[in-house]
């Protein structure tokens, strides 16, 4: 049987780790081709190989999303490998520790280049390809911190406090998003955000604990329980499949109804 993502080309930035690890492993799983980019290269062919003895086809390419010459000479080299480009995940991304009104100059910028700039980078440099496939789909992983409001609440809400730059470069990636939709369309080229709440990742629960956000989905989230990376990547699923052809310039929360209680 076909899968949902049959012969469907994909790049998925950040896919050594964490969420887009998940999503490369769920789109292999449907058909597609997929290339990962992330800067650790261990981590990177660590999984690479895993998918590979799983059947999957991915191939990891070393790429510091932030530079333009390395992004432009990546996306070439995976449209070179596989043939076409119909799905660009933009899923790279992190934040500071930073609080603000602490928050250098320095944190502003890595954090604002690798969550937004990076962006921005990737779309320029997949437009062709993406335009010449027909029917191509964008999905870009924000975060539930880009709405989050002003307020002590805001503190309580998270362990993992968001900083002034994340929020920042998440909300800006929001209305890049809708702005990219718009120029899409005439190309039938989707453009999408998922927006993740808490999601339990292998790393955070290492480096943090199992119940890191014990407190967070008791208080803030309408299901009690942890997300996790495989939460995220079946709605990226959704949103890079043809099942989803009508949807475009949308913002979908995956983060158990928190963003209900905001
Ligand atoms: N986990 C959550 O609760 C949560 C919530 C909301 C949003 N998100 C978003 O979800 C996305 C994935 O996060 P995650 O939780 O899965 O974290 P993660 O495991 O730390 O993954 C981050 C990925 O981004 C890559 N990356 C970072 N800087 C890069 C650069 N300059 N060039 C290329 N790749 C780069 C990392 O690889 P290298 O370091 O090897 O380059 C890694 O693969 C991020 O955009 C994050 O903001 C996560």
């Amino acid at each position: 049987m076909a899968g949902r993502l049959q012969d469907k080309v994909a790049i998925i930035t950040g896919g050594n780790s964490g969420i887009g690890e998940a999503t490369a492993r769920r789109f292999t799983q449907e058909g597609a081709k997929v290339t990962i980019l992330a800067r650790r290269e261990e981590e990177g062919y660590a999984v690479q190989k895993a998918i590979r003895a799983e059947g999957g086809e991915i191939t990891f390419l070393p790429c510091d999303v932030t530079d333009r010459a390395a992004v432009e000479a990546a996306v070439a080299q995976a449209v070179a490998t596989y043939g076409a480009l119909h799905v660009l995940i933009n899923n790279a991304g992190g934040g500071s520790r930073e609080m603000f009104p602490a928050e250098t100059d320095e944190t502003w910028e890595r954090v604002l280049k690798v969550n937004l700039t990076a962006c921005f980078l990737t779309c320029r440099a997949a437009w062709p390809h993406l335009v010449k496939a027909g029917s191509a789909s964008i999905v870009n992983v924000s975060s539930l911190a880009s709405v989050y409001g002003v307020s002590e609440a805001v503190f309580e809400r998270s362990p993992l406090l968001p900083s002034a730059s994340y929020i920042a470069a998440k909300a800006g990636l929001e209305g890049f998003t809708r702005y990219i939709a718009s120029i899409g369309g005439p190309h039938k080229i989707r453009v999408n955000c998922v927006r993740p709440g808490q999601i339990l990742t292998r790393r955070l629960a290492t480096a943090a604990g199992e119940h890191v956000f014990a407190r967070h989905f008791e208080m803030w989230q309408l299901l009690k329980g942890p997300g996790y990376a495989e939460d995220v990547a079946n709605a990226m699923l959704f949103l890079a499949s043809d099942e989803s052809r009508f949807i475009t310039a949308e913002m979908v929360n995956i983060d158990g109804g928190a963003a209900a209680k905001l």
